[in-house]
């Protein structure tokens, strides 16, 4: 059956009908749902996301939609890297229970005129280099999850920002969905799993561990009493100095508001995004304090 899995390779579903035709039939069967949503490019921090969907629900759903309406007009959308069948046999060895891969006309059919916007949330850190940015993922997630109807969505911490946004959007919206994330992958060197990385080249690679380390010190050195403006500060020098080319942020942020913090006060998260050769690289982490 298209989409299902089974032998061979799952066949996506394309339209919200026969998606929704799906996930009904698993419901009147009793079954819960999970729904991770992914633009493709699929690695091993994907596959941390479906393993911890399979650990929830009956069913999983991956979507696989690189959605035009985040990327700005200089961004990478043309470029971005597609292969549907390589994630279609990534997905299928996951074991994922159906495929949706809608186009952009089903997504955004003519007429199309809602944004889902999150002011204060949005338009900070990323969202403020970025302008636009979280509504189109505030948007293109909420149709998902409205689409899948799931019980479960899942998404990874490396987004940290996103995470939060998209908390902040289910929940004001009273959507009947637990959002749940997960911990960022990272490779043997620290360096967060990301589609993102395959625009590095050797040199650039070997600079690129360095956003994690660097995030690390300023931790250590914050809880050991330093204060945070300027731990952030040098956290952006040794960034630069290591050889990224532009920093965009190196902030400290309360973990559920994503406001600044001036003195260490908990749920405290750590954020930096810089830029290294095509790659703007992004990472965080908890701040224990
Ligand atoms: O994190 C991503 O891959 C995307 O932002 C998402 C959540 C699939 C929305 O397009």
């Amino acid at each position: 059956m298209s989409g299902s899995r089974g032998e061979g390779t799952l066949v996506p579903v394309r339209t919200k009908a026969d998606l929704r035709a799906r996930v009904s039939a698993w419901r009147a069967a009793g079954e819960t749902i999970a729904l991770v949503p992914t633009m493709g490019a699929l690695h091993v921090g994907h596959g941390a996301l479906i393993e911890a969907a399979r650990g929830a629900a009956d069913r999983v759903v991956a979507s696989l939609f690189v959605n035009p309406t985040q990327f700005g007009p200089q961004e990478d959308f043309a470029a971005y890297p597609r292969d549907e069948a390589a994630d279609a046999a990534f997905l299928t060895r996951a074991d994922v229970d159906l495929l949706y891969a809608p186009a952009v006309a089903e997504m955004y059919p003519d007429g199309f005129a809602t944004t889902v916007s999150v002011p204060g949330l949005g338009d900070r850190l990323c969202g403020a280099i970025r302008p636009g940015h979280f509504d189109g993922v505030a948007t293109v997630v909420m149709k998902l999850l409205i689409q899948a109807g799931p019980d479960f969505a899942f998404f990874g911490e490396k987004d940290f920002q996103q995470l939060v946004i998209i908390r902040r959007v289910a929940a004001d919206l009273d959507l009947p969905v637990r959002i749940e994330g997960v911990p960022t992958v990272r490779e043997g060197d620290g360096l967060a799993v990301s589609s993102r990385n395959a625009y590095l080249d050797p040199a650039q690679r070997a600079i690129a561990p360095a956003l994690h380390g660097t995030l690390q010190d300023a931790v250590r050195r914050i809880a050991a009493g330093a204060e945070i403006s300027l731990a952030c500060e040098e956290g952006a020098a040794a960034l630069g100095a290591a050889g990224f080319d532009k920093v965009d942020y190196f902030a400290c942020v309360d973990a559920r508001t994503l406001a600044p913090l001036a003195a260490p006060s908990p749920p405290a998260r750590l954020l930096a995004a810089a830029h290294l050769g095509r790659a703007r690289l992004i990472d965080n982490i908890a701040l224990a304090l």
